[in-house]
C-alpha cells in the first residue's frame, strides 16, 4: 500500500532549496501539511530573504498541496514550531536539513567560522527538536530527522568545523533515539550526497547533475513513515543507493596483569591484537560496550584493587542498580470506571451471553450485576502503561526488551462496578537472572482510602542481568507446580480470531497483539494474545468449576507467563482442588504447549461476605460450611471415608432452639452430606450453636475445648470427636 502523511504534519528545515525543497514537495505530495523553513541565506550563512521559502510553497500549493513558510533561523527552534502549530495545529515530522559551510583548512579556522557553523547545525537542529519535542511526547508519535555527513564521520580536508558540528548530530540523535522510544518517537541520521549550492563547489557539473536531490528524499519520507521502527541509525545515501553504517569493535586485548602496574610497553607489545578485527564484535548500546570492559574487572580485581567492585561496576555497566531502584515509587495514577469497562474486560477474557451463568458479568441490569475479579489487575497496569517505570533512577534498561513474566493479584474485596480507583506502584525488588534482569513492581490500588486489591508484575528485561544481583528475592509471590496427579478437572475453551483485537480495548494498547509489521519485529509471526488475557481466561475457569462463578469467593490469583498464545487457538485449563487452593495449568490445546505455569487460584472458603449478608437475614452462617463440606465429600469422599469411617449427626442451634440437622456419612461409598436427621444411624451426634460451629471451623475455638467448657455437645462414640478436625480442616484457614 502507498505511504500516505495525510493528517501530518512536517517542518523541513531549509527547504528553500537544494534537498530539502525535494523533502518539503515530496512530503506535500503524500498528503503532509508542510512548514517550508529557510532564511533564505547565503552559503556561507550571510543575507537574508523570504523568496526561497515562498517559492517552494508557491509550487506546493500550485499542485493542490498543503504548506505554510516560516522564515525564522533554525536557532530560534520555539518561532519555527510555533509556525506549525498556528497553522496546523500539531508538529509530527522535524526533518533538521538547514545548514552552511564556511570550509577553511584548520590553522585558518576563525572562532566565527567555527560558532557559526555549530550555530546553525548543531544548536539550530536541537533548538528545534527541543521546540517540538514535548508536543511528539504527549502525542506518542514523533519522527526526526538529523543530516550529517560524511566529512562528519570519515573527516575532510578544509572541513573541520563542519565535520565537527555534523557528528555532533549523530550523537544527539543516538541519546534522542533512546529518551523517545517509550514516546514512540523515532530519531535517524542521514549523511545523503547530491548535487546541491552546497556541493557545486567541490564536484563536476555533470556529477551536481546526475546526483539529484529526489534520489535523496525516499528514504527521508519512509524514516518518517508511522509504519518505520528504525531509530538511532544512521543512513549514507546518494544517487539512489541506501546503506546502513554500525560500531565495529575488535577483540581488544587485556594489557595490564593482575596487581602489576600497566605499561605503554605491555599497551606497544599488544598493539596488532587491539588492532585485529578478526572476530570482531558490534557494540548496539552504552550497556554492551560497558559491560564487556567491566567484565574484565572481575578477572582482574576480584579482591577490590582497582576501586570498583565488579558488581558495583556490573551495575553501572548494565544500566541497572537495584540499590538505587527498590522502594522507588512511580507517579500514582487514577483510573475512573463505569459498567461498560467491566463488561467490555468480560467480553475480553471470552465471556459469551451463550451461557447464562456469564449474564451476570455482561449485564448491568442483572441483578447480581458484577466485575470478574481478574479486572484488578486493569486499573494497576495503567501505571506501567505510561512508562512510568523509565522514569525510575538505577533502571536505565532497553524498554523495548521487556517481557511480562508473571502475575499476582489478590482481592481484599471483591470489585465495584464503577467509580475511581487509584494505584500506587513501587519497585519491590530488581533481581540479576543472568540473561535478563526481573523487576518485580508491587502496585496497591485503593477506592478512597480503602485498599481493594494489590497486584504484583514480574518484569522481564531481556539483556539487562549481571549487574551482580540476587537471584531470588523475599518479595516475590512465588510460581507453585501443580501436584503429581492427574487433573481434578479440565475446561477448554475457544479463544477468537479477534480476542486480542477486542481485549486491548481494555486498556493494553501495545501493538504487539495488533500490528503484524509490530509483532514481526518482535519475533512472532503475527500479532499475539495477552498474556494478560489467557489469564483472565483461566481464572473464570476456576471461579465456575469452583465457586459457583460467585466472584466474592475469589482470593488470590498466581501464573507464570510460559509461551504466546495466537488469537484463535484453545485454552486448556488443567485444575487440581487442594483446600481452597486451586492449582492450575493453561495449555494451547492444538500445540499441547504449556502457556500458563505454576499457576493457582486461592479460593475463600466462605466469603465473608456471604456470611455478613446471611446473618443480617437471621440465616445461619454453617449452612455455607455445610455447603463447602459437601462439595469435598463430592470431590474426595472416598479418601475422607478412609480416615473417618463414621456417620455424624449434627444438631446446630440458634438462640438455643434446634435450627438445623445434618447427616454426614462418612462411612459408606464414597460418603454424603445431607440436611435433615439421620434417622439412628449416626455413630455420634454433635450438638453446637450456630456461633460457636463457626468459631471452630475458624480455627479461633478448639474443638476440644468447646467439649469441656459445654459448648459442644457429643453423643454416642466421643472418641470420634478427635475427627473433627480432618473433617472441618479446610476451614480453619477462614
Ligand atoms: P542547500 O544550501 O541547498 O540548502 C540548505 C538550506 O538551508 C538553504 O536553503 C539555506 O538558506 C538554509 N539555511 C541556512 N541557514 C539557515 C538557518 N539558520 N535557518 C534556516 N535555514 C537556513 O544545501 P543542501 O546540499 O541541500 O544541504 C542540505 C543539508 O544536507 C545540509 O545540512 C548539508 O550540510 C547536508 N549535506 C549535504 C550534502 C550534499 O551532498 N548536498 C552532503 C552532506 C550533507
Amino acid at each position: 500500500m502507498a505511504l500516505s502523511f495525510e493528517g501530518r504534519v512536517a517542518l523541513v528545515t531549509g527547504s528553500g532549496g537544494g534537498l530539502g525543497r525535494e523533502y518539503a514537495l515530496a512530503f506535500a505530495e503524500r498528503g503532509a501539511s508542510v512548514v517550508v523553513n529557510d532564511l533564505g541565506a547565503d552559503t556561507k550563512g550571510g543575507g537574508k530573504s523570504s523568496a526561497a521559502a515562498d517559492k517552494v510553497v508557491e509550487e506546493i500549493r500550485a499542485k493542490g498541496g498543503k504548506a505554510v513558510a516560516n522564515y525564522d533561523s533554525v536557532e530560534d527552534g520555539e518561532k519555527v514550531i510555533q509556525s506549525a502549530l498556528d497553522a496546523f495545529g500539531r508538529i509530527d515530522i522535524v526533518v533538521n536539513n538547514a545548514g552552511i559551510l564556511r570550509d577553511r583548512s584548520f590553522a585558518r579556522t576563525s572562532d566565527l567560522d567555527w560558532d557559526l557553523i555549530h550555530r546553525v547545525h548543531l544548536r539550530g537542529s536541537f533548538s528545534v527538536t527541543r521546540a517540538a519535542w514535548n508536543h511528539m511526547k504527549n502525542q506518542t508519535f514523533g519522527r526526526i530527522i538529523m543530516t550529517t555527513s560524511a566529512a562528519g564521520i570519515y573527516g575532510n580536508f578544509g572541513q573541520a568545523n563542519y565535520s565537527a558540528a555534523k557528528l555532533g548530530l549523530l550523537g544527539l540523535a543516538n541519546t534522542l533515539a533512546i529518551e523517545g522510544l517509550r514516546y514512540n518517537i523515532r530519531c535517524n541520521t542521514i549523511a545523503p550526497v547530491a548535487g546541491s549550492r552546497l556541493t557545486e563547489t567541490v564536484m563536476t557539473p555533470e556529477l551536481v547533475a546526475s546526483l539529484k536531490p529526489e534520489y535523496i528524499a525516499p528514504m527521508v519520507l519512509w524514516l518518517c513513515h508511522e509504519q518505520c521502527q528504525e531509530n538511532g541509525a544512521l543512513f549514507e545515501a546518494g544517487a539512489g543507493w541506501i546503506g546502513k553504517l554500525r560500531w565495529e569493535r575488535s577483540q581488544g586485548s587485556i594489557v595490564r596483569q593482575k596487581n602489576q602496574p600497566m605499561t605503554p610497553e605491555a599497551v606497544r607489545d599488544q598493539w596488532d591484537k587491539i588492532c585485529d578485527f578478526t572476530d570482531a564484535t558490534k557494540p548496539k548500546s552504552i550497556q554492551e560496550s560497558l559491560l564487556s570492559v567491566v567484565s574484565v574487572l572481575s578477572g582482574l580485581d576480584s579482591d577490590g584493587a582497582v576501586g570498583a567492585t565488579p558488581t558495583a561496576a556490573a551495575a553501572l555497566a548494565s544500566g541497572v542498580n537495584p540499590a538505587e531502584a527498590v522502594g522507588q515509587k512511580l507517579p500514582p495514577s487514577t483510573f475512573v470506571f463505569t459498567p461498560a469497562q467491566c463488561i467490555l474486560y468480560a467480553l475480553g477474557v471470552g465471556m459469551s451471553t451463550k451461557d447464562p451463568d456469564h449474564l451476570r458479568f455482561l449485564y448491568e441490569g442483572h441483578e447480581d450485576f458484577s466485575c470478574l475479579p481478574t479486572f484488578g489487575v486493569i486499573p494497576s497496569q495503567a501505571a506501567m502503561m505510561d512508562g512510568g517505570l523509565s522514569t525510575i533512577p538505577g533502571l536505565n534498561i532497553d524498554f523495548t526488551q521487556v517481557l511480562h513474566g508473571e502475575q499476582y493479584l489478590e482481592l481484599y474485596k471483591p470489585l465495584p462496578t464503577s467509580g475511581t480507583l487509584t494505584s500506587e506502584a513501587t519497585i519491590a525488588d530488581v533481581l540479576d537472572k543472568g540473561s535478563g534482569a526481573v523487576i518485580l513492581l508491587d502496585v496497591k490500588t485503593y477506592s478512597g482510602d480503602e485498599l481493594i486489591c494489590f497486584n504484583q508484575f514480574s518484569v522481564f528485561v531481556v539483556g539487562a542481568g549481571g549487574f551482580g544481583g540476587r537471584r531470588t528475592s523475599k518479595s516475590a509471590r512465588a510460581a507453585v507446580p501443580p501436584p503429581k496427579r492427574a487433573p481434578d478437572a479440565v475446561v477448554i475453551d475457544s479463544t477468537t480470531r479477534d480476542q486480542a483485537a477486542l481485549y486491548r480495548l481494555s486498556g493494553d494498547w501495545n501493538p504487539l497483539h495488533i500490528d503484524p509489521s509490530f509483532a514481526a519485529m518482535g519475533g512472532f509471526k503475527a500479532p499475539i494474545l495477552h498474556g494478560l488475557c489467557s489469564f483472565g481466561f483461566a481464572a473464570r475457569h476456576v471461579l465456575k468449576q469452583f465457586a459457583g462463578n460467585d466472584p466474592s469467593r475469589f482470593k488470590a490469583i498466581k501464573v507464570r507467563f510460559a509461551k504466546p498464545v495466537m488469537p484463535g487457538q484453545s485454552l486448556q485449563t488443567e485444575m487440581w482442588k487442594d483446600g481452597n487452593r486451586i492449582h492450575l495449568q493453561c495449555k494451547v490445546k492444538e500445540t499441547d504447549a504449556v502457556v500458563l505455569a505454576g499457576a493457582y487460584v486461592d479460593l475463600h472458603g466462605v466469603s465473608e461476605a456471604s456470611l455478613e449478608t446471611l446473618t443480617q437475614h437471621g440465616a445461619l452462617q454453617s449452612e455455607l460450611v455445610f455447603a463447602e463440606i459437601g462439595r469435598r465429600i463430592k470431590d474426595s469422599g472416598s479418601e475422607l471415608v478412609k480416615k473417618v469411617n463414621a456417620v455424624f449427626a449434627w444438631e446446630i442451634t440458634k438462640d438455643s432452639q434446634s435450627a438445623a440437622e445434618w447427616t454426614m456419612d462418612l462411612k459408606n461409598g464414597s460418603g454424603s452430606l445431607h440436611k435433615g436427621p439421620c434417622g439412628g444411624k449416626a455413630d455420634v451426634t454433635i450438638t453446637v450453636s450456630d456461633e460457636d460451629f463457626m468459631e471452630v471451623v475458624q480455627g479461633r475455638l478448639n474443638p476440644q475445648k468447646a467439649f469441656f467448657s459445654g459448648k459442644l455437645k457429643v453423643r454416642g462414640n466421643i472418641m470420634l470427636s478427635q475427627k473433627l478436625e480432618v473433617i472441618l480442616k479446610d476451614h480453619a484457614k477462614l
